[in-house]
């Protein structure tokens, strides 16, 4: 055994709607020493995905649920302190599926070394260079399937994921329009982002009449990151043979009880793909997604936005912040060394 000692966050109970400390508590565990083949990181960033909400109640999930008593799952990135593997040294740095949690124990198997000799900041391959920009990358090209001259229309638009698809959308020659949840996102995504249009779903009373207003010639794709009403209003704006890729619902997460769409006919009406997908589906194709995003992200063709809170203890008000929208992009807790 070592003295270290490891502050964790793990399920005591699943949320019924937003979760809270009752839910979410913390304890202080002994770190243990890693068996044959598994390393220990200590962890400096920790990844804050909607998703986490969906693992911690129990329906069926692309990955299984959070088990009661269970630290809180998130993708982590850590530097090695111990190491029982010939694979990894004392000083490397990974990223792994790990905790909301100080110190990390996994196979190294399970690790993907990081390489810090080019100077790229770590905390991107949780964000614009990790499972979120591949999300956009993979989602958008391969599920969207846009074509040049159609119109993309995406939602939670100004967020990670989100800015994102509707930057490579552009790139591919499309008219390009989202919808965001603040005056000064919507203005991101017009002046810097080069978004042909966006608007604002909390002061706009009727999501058709916007929809229809900022795509004129219809929409082409749609790519869902919210579910609930504005997906509802953008079957009805469909063109023939259109694609919804499915990304996630996040206006859901917190509800027990979410109303389906009710425009679904319109899949019928226009011919239309409504495809759900998720970055896991893409593993074997994300060496040559995060060629392709750093080149842009390089060449400066993609912007990112990425907010880094101080301290596992502030990680729960930090992560219900997806769901109140005052995240600006990428959200991480960073634990500095
Ligand atoms: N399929 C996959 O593999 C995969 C992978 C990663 C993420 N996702 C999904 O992608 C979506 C975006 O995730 P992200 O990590 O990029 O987070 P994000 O967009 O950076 O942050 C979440 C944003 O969602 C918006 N939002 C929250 N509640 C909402 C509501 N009730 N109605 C409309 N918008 C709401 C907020 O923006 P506003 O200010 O605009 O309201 C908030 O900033 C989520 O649905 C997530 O589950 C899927």
């Amino acid at each position: 055994m070592t003295s270290l000692m490891n502050r964790q966050y793990f399920l005591a109970s699943r949320p019924v709607g937003v979760p809270d400390a009752s839910n979410v508590p913390f304890r202080d565990v002994p770190v243990s020493d890693p068996a044959e083949g598994e390393v220990v990181l200590r962890n400096q960033y920790i990844s804050l995905d909607p998703a986490i909400r969906g693992w911690m109640g129990d329906d069926p999930n692309y990955i299984e649920p959070i088990a009661i008593g269970d630290a809180v799952r998130s993708s982590v990135i850590g530097r090695v302190v111990k190491s029982a593997s010939p694979a990894f040294a004392v000083g490397d740095v990974a990223l792994s599926v790990g905790a909301w949690e100080a110190y990390t124990t996994a196979p190294a198997a399970m690790l993907n070394k990081l390489d810090e000799s080019a100077g790229v900041p770590l905390s991107l391959f949780l964000g614009v260079l990790g499972p979120t920009g591949l999300t956009g990358y993979f989602g958008l090209l391969d599920v969207g399937r846009p074509q040049q001259g159609e119109t993309v229309l995406v939602s939670a638009a100004a967020g990670a994921v989100g800015s994102v698809v509707g930057q490579i959308a552009k790139m591919q020659g499309c008219r390009v329009v989202g919808i965001a949840g603040a005056e000064d996102k919507c203005r991101w995504l017009r002046e810097e982002l080069g978004f042909d249009a966006a608007f604002n779903y909390k002061t706009c009373s009727n999501y058709v009449a916007a929809i229809r207003e900022t795509c004129p010639d219809g929409v082409d794709v749609y790519f869902d990151n919210v579910g609930g009403a504005i997906l509802d209003a953008a079957l009805l704006c469909l063109n023939k043979y259109a694609r919804i890729a499915v990304c996630g619902w996040i206006s859901t997460y917190n509800e027990s009880h979410a109303p389906g769409p009710d425009n679904l006919w319109q899949l019928v009406a226009e011919s239309v793909t409504m495809q759900g997908f998720t970055v896991i589906d893409y593993m074997d194709r994300f060496p040559e997604g995060v060629a392709q995003l750093a080149e842009w992200v390089m060449a400066g063709k993609l912007q990112f936005r990425e907010e880094m809170v101080d301290g596992l203890d502030n990680i729960l008000p930090t992560f219900l912040r997806l769901f109140d929208g005052s995240n600006q992009g990428k959200l991480l807790i960073r634990i500095p060394e």
